[in-house]
């Protein structure tokens, strides 16, 4: 299959915008017209705002957190076990529902609008999210299915799913990892019903005030039975995965769809771990999904993170690894066995650096440069570290200094692939980027 590279050129304020986008497309393809992309069966029209690159095209669908015996797998049946458990109805049936094939390709409605996200907000930025156009995009979060669950009817789900973020990298950050995005919605009658007197208790008061405690439509009385709720179903989904040992500690947070909010971090290899975002759900998202009458919670956690710290895998891109010394250790007829990740051989690293001007018309960002190491690199790279910027005193211009450090998780790299890799990478970013390698 030949593959040629074709860049479009958009002129958005100062910057000038480019477009990553290769002829031949593997489980994507291009139409006669070259105007639209084929993804997931169905067709999109491409546009000046396309940011999506083949890196990332060729691995939508790959559904890891269905794939028997992946380990993300593993980890999304224990998560929906809990809540299977832990939530019933008189009858002991699970109340929550799972969906966990939703289509990653959203609008930018869903992703952002929906969760009233606001329109200047850095997070919808064209660095930080795969456009496929102007108003479509791979999810950034699942939680971007909320609206449409709720309008459905349910109260009680949970959307489990891969999204995609562009990023840095290293052995934690990968431009696609796995989220379960859950909702939890209460009548008054369902949520003070173990309270004595509890015909005084209301979810609502009319004319309050928002406080750091609660929002302004919100009894605090509801409030904190939610967050107790909330918090008491995370921390025992939390022991239940890792065992009661675990350290973990909640910290204040700002969600523009919850209100209050939380995040929960675990201590993993002396440091503290965000794993999840949770809150109370913003009422504005429920009236507008028709569930105005009931009071919500809702979280997002990483599946990846979790499974790191479960099963003891060093870096985020394993759990891509076709390789069977890796997916074998994971083959067990108990989703629950304790199993430790043994590294099958420690390949040697190799490290080169790199640096270049910027463009003058500072159209530069280097999650541009990310994507760009991840797009020629492949998983050969494993690391790039923003060393440091120079701005020549008198000329102004701006040099940034990159180390790139490269190590296959299955077989030693030779100095030679390597060096061509990293000559590679130089000129394209010298053509794409509108860069100057320095020597
Ligand atoms: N979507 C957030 C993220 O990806 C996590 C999150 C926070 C999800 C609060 C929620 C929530 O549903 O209520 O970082």
């Amino acid at each position: 299959m030949t593959s040629q590279w074709l860049w479009m050129y958009a002129k958005v304020g100062r910057c000038n915008l480019r477009v990553l986008i290769k002829r031949s497309l593997s489980t994507a393809t291009r139409t006669e017209t070259g105007n639209e992309l084929i993804l997931l069966d169905r067709k999109y029209s491409i546009d000046k705002w396309t940011n999506i690159t083949e890196n990332i095209i060729s691995k939508v669908g790959r559904n890891l957190h269905v794939t028997p015996h992946h380990p993300l797998s593993h980890i999304r049946q224990r998560i929906v076990n809990y809540f299977y458990m832990q939530f019933h109805n008189r009858i002991g049936s699970p109340i929550f529902s799972v969906y966990d094939n939703i289509s990653p390709i959203v609008s930018v409605d869903q992703n952002f609008d929906s969760l009233l996200v606001p329109k200047d907000h850095p997070s919808r930025q064209r660095s930080e999210c795969y456009y496929i156009n102007h108003d479509t995009l791979l999810r950034s979060h699942c939680t971007a299915h909320q609206k449409d669950f709720i309008s459905m009817g349910l109260n009680n789900f949970l959307v489990i799913g891969d999204v995609y973020r562009r990023d840095e990298i290293d052995n934690r950050h990968y431009p696609i990892f796995h989220q379960v995005d859950a909702v939890r919605l209460c009548t008054a009658d369902e949520l003070f019903q173990n309270v004595n007197n509890s015909h005084d208790l209301k979810l609502f008061e009319h004319r309050g005030v928002e406080t750091n405690e609660k929002q302004a439509c919100h009894s605090l009385e509801a409030t904190k039975m939610m967050e107790h709720e909330l918090k008491n179903a995370l921390t025992g989904l939390a022991e239940t995965l890792f065992g009661s040992e675990l350290k973990c500690r909640w910290v204040e947070q700002y969600f523009p769809f919850t209100h209050p909010s939380w995040e929960l971090e675990v201590y993993h290899q002396d440091e503290w771990l965000e794993v999840l975002g949770c809150g109370i759900m913003r009422q504005q998202i429920l009236q507008n999904s028709g569930a105005g009458e009931r009071i919500g919670w809702a979280f997002g956690l990483g599946l990846e993170r979790l499974a790191m710290h479960l099963y003891d895998i060093p870096n985020i891109r394993l759990f891509w690894s076709n390789d069977s010394g890796f997916l074998n250790q994971f083959k067990v007829e108990d989703i629950n066995a304790t199993i430790k990740y043994k590294p099958i051989s420690i390949y040697p690293q190799c490290k080169n650096d790199i640096s270049f001007w910027l463009p003058e018309d500072r159209s530069y960002s280097s999650n541009d440069f990310y994507d760009l190491v991840r797009e020629i690199g492949g998983d050969r790279v494993e690391q790039v570290i923003f060393k440091d910027e120079f701005v020549h005193p008198e000329s102004k211009r701006v040099s940034h200094c990159y180390s790139i450090i490269y190590r296959h998780m299955e077989r030693t790299l030779s100095k030679r692939e390597v060096n061509n890799v990293h000559k590679l990478i130089g000129k394209t970013a010298q053509e794409q980027l509108n860069v100057t390698v320095r020597a």
